[in-house]
């Protein structure tokens, strides 16, 4: 075996590579930020504002990273989340600077309902059958309605990460009634109800108020349910599947990819955050871990990955060449 792994002869038998062209870089604005705002759970991380977000994107492009994707942090929050669709709202204003300032780019937008509603769920909130929940029809119409001011805005993709069901055939009808049929769905297709989000939640100031994400999540420990979540939203006419969050999942990427889509994987805040702290104490080494984290979500079949050390990786991929 020993043969195949020399150093003249390893290059040409590597069976998976990582392209720039793979990578999306997540991105926080915040409506009340008037400099950059380190995020404690993520050191490294920044929410900008909105007048800073143009030239972060601009340099994110010249260091070869060509796809974001935007999350936005509004002053108001309220019961309806209703500030999530408003024309002049923080992602409606970011994507039209990013598409203005940075043309070349790809706009994904981050289409939930939580870090605009009061209580912090993805969408309207009711009794149901187990006491306060979200509810799913009502939250449906939501859902359609921020997608499509996204679309507005000049998002090129749409990406509803609720996890509700028929978000994806709500929101391609409501875009095709707009006439925004040029407007794609990557949809959170697949994703689990995990721990490791916690850091974006303070990041994004998203958490809920009472209960969790359970009822709406898949539980870690579901494999079918997890493919039945993709397929279904494959039927409903997503455009690119998505694994959330990527590295304990990767099992789950390589059945979805079986479906034909393109498939993303979510590199996620606390996978980030495991990493950055033990590099940060020097007990890993930071390149070593992310490259290799990087490479075996290519080998479990991911297309794009979304993660926030897209520009690090880039600087490193250079480092390669
Ligand atoms: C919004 C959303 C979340 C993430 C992406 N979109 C949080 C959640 O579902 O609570 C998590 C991303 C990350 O942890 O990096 N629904
Ligand atoms: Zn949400």
């Amino acid at each position: 075996m020993r043969r195949l792994r020399g150093r003249l002869i390893q290059p040409f038998v590597k069976e998976h590579h990582l392209r720039k062209t793979d990578l999306v870089m997540p991105l926080f604005i915040d409506e009340i930020a008037e400099r950059p705002t380190p995020i404690p759970t993520m050191p490294g991380q920044f929410r900008y504002p909105l007048a800073g977000i143009g030239p972060v994107v601009r340099q994110l492009q010249e260091r070869g990273i060509g796809a974001v994707l935007l999350f936005g942090i509004p002053i108001r929050k309220d019961p309806e989340g209703t500030e999530a669709y408003n024309p002049r709202g923080v992602i409606q204003l970011a994507v039209q600077r990013v598409k203005s300032e940075a043309p070349g780019v790809l706009v994904i937008t981050d289409v939930c309902a939580c870090e605009y509603t009061s209580h912090g769920h993805c969408g309207i909130i009711g009794e149901g059958p187990t006491g306060m929940d979200l509810r799913n029809d009502p939250s449906l119409e939501l859902i359609a309605k921020i997608a499509v001011s996204h679309a507005r805005a000049g998002a090129d993709l749409v990406a509803p990460s609720c996890m509700l069901d028929g978000m994806v055939a709500a929101i391609r009808t409501a875009l095709d009634d707009e006439g925004f049929q040029e407007t794609g769905i990557m949809s959170y297709s697949t994703k689990f109800a995990s721990g490791l989000y916690g850091p974006f939640r303070e990041a994004a100031d998203s958490g809920c108020g009472f209960g969790d994400r359970s009822t709406y999540q898949i539980h870690p420990a579901n494999s079918r349910e997890a493919l039945r979540e993709s397929e279904i939203d494959a039927r409903e006419g997503a455009d690119i599947l998505m694994v959330k969050p990527g590295g304990f999942y990767l099992d789950i990427v390589s059945s979805v990819r079986a479906l034909g889509l393109p498939v993303a994987v979510y590199q996620v805040s606390g996978e980030y955050a495991m990493i950055r702290a033990a590099a940060m104490n020097e007990w890993i080494d930071e390149k070593t871990v992310v490259m290799e984290s990087l490479i075996c979500a290519k080998r479990a079949g991911a297309d794009l990955i979304i993660t926030y050390y897209a520009a690090d990786a880039a600087g490193w991929l250079d480092e390669e060449q």
